[in-house]
């Protein structure tokens, strides 16, 4: 199995050191387009392998694609970060064109790869990926449900004092601070509902709370977060790599799921050994759907940009 991660920032980076750690692949590549950089992050990678006990082998590539070929999975994390104040959607401009060369040379040396998106403003860059490729949809997964359903599981263990790997709860619609939708009707402590023990206020707190998550760290740490968001990609690279077929919001492409169509937006799906496998088909209640709706045009109007560029 031989992975890629383009972009050896702070989230490729922990990407790829999550991926190594499980010994997801056998053979690991990183790159990036600053000269030396990926190499020393994956030398320096390498040089804990004795000390954890990995066998997966981490090569850095500055630039040259022909290192990634027959890549099973790639994932993108290319891009400018956030920087506080911004939103993720003001990286349009920038990212589009990076994003749309990275999945060119992939295509070139991997062309049965899976890719998996990280890059903001990632619903766009997703849609991007998916149009600029010409793929089958089902290779095409955005990451950004997956962080933010985690990031809600954190915000409801903080009042329910509880462990976040005992609850189950989704983040469906965008991968933006005002158009990510925390299900928290959905949401359950090992199977009781959450609702049941929080406050009206303290479920909206939770929900506010899990929406601008990015953001908050953002303007806490100075830049964008990288421990959640790498850790999010490795766990979409670690159910299709061992085909587990395990339930996570991802952005995928929806033709008429959830009255959408033409849009890759966050939903729940099954990931294995194709890609996302099959899209879960939540009971929406009208509130919930008029928010994925609001959401979609949201997120259509940002792709309409990509027309622009
Ligand atoms: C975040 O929300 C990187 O978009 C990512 O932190």
């Amino acid at each position: 199995m031989k992975v890629t991660v383009v972009g050896a920032g702070a989230v490729g980076a922990t990407c790829a050191d999550n991926i190594a750690r499980k010994e997801l692949c056998t053979e690991l590549v990183l790159l990036d387009i600053k000269e030396g950089f990926a190499e020393g992050k994956a030398q320096d990678m390498m040089q804990t392998a004795a000390l954890l006990g990995f066998d997966t082998k981490i090569t850095g590539s500055t630039n040259d694609y022909s290192k990634t070929a027959g890549s099973d999975v790639v994932v993108i994390t290319s891009g400018l970060p956030r920087k506080p104040g911004m939103t993720r959607e003001e990286l349009i401009g920038t990212n589009a064109g990076i994003v749309k060369g990275v999945c060119e040379n992939i295509l070139k040396y991997s062309p049965n790869a899976i890719i998996i998106v990280i890059s903001n403003p990632m619903d766009t860059m997703t849609y991007l990926a998916l149009t600029a490729t010409g793929l089958p949809k089902n290779r095409i997964i955005g990451m950004g449900g997956t962080l933010d359903s985690s990031r809600f599981k954190y915000q409801l263990s903080q009042h329910l004092n509880c462990s976040p790997a005992d609850l189950n709860a989704l983040v469906v619609g965008g991968h933006g601070d005002t158009t990510m939708i925390p299900l928290i009707r959905y949401a359950t402590w090992n199977s009781a509902p959450v609702t049941d023990f929080l406050s009206v206020e303290q479920q909206q707190q939770i929900v506010n709370d899990t929406m601008v998550g990015g953001a908050t760290l953002t303007k806490l740490i100075g830049t964008s977060a990288w421990y959640a968001p790498g850790a999010a990609g490795a766990a979409l690279v670690e159910s299709i790599v061992r085909d587990e077929k395990k339930l996570f919001t991802c952005c995928v492409s929806l033709e008429g799921e959830y009255g959408q169509n033409d849009i890759c937006l966050g939903v729940p799906v099954t990931i294995g050994k194709n890609g996302w496998e099959k899209i879960i088909d939540l009971k929406l209640n009208e509130e919930e759907q008029a928010a994925f709706n609001k959401s979609a045009d949201a997120v259509r109007s940002m792709n309409d940009v990509l027309k622009t560029l």
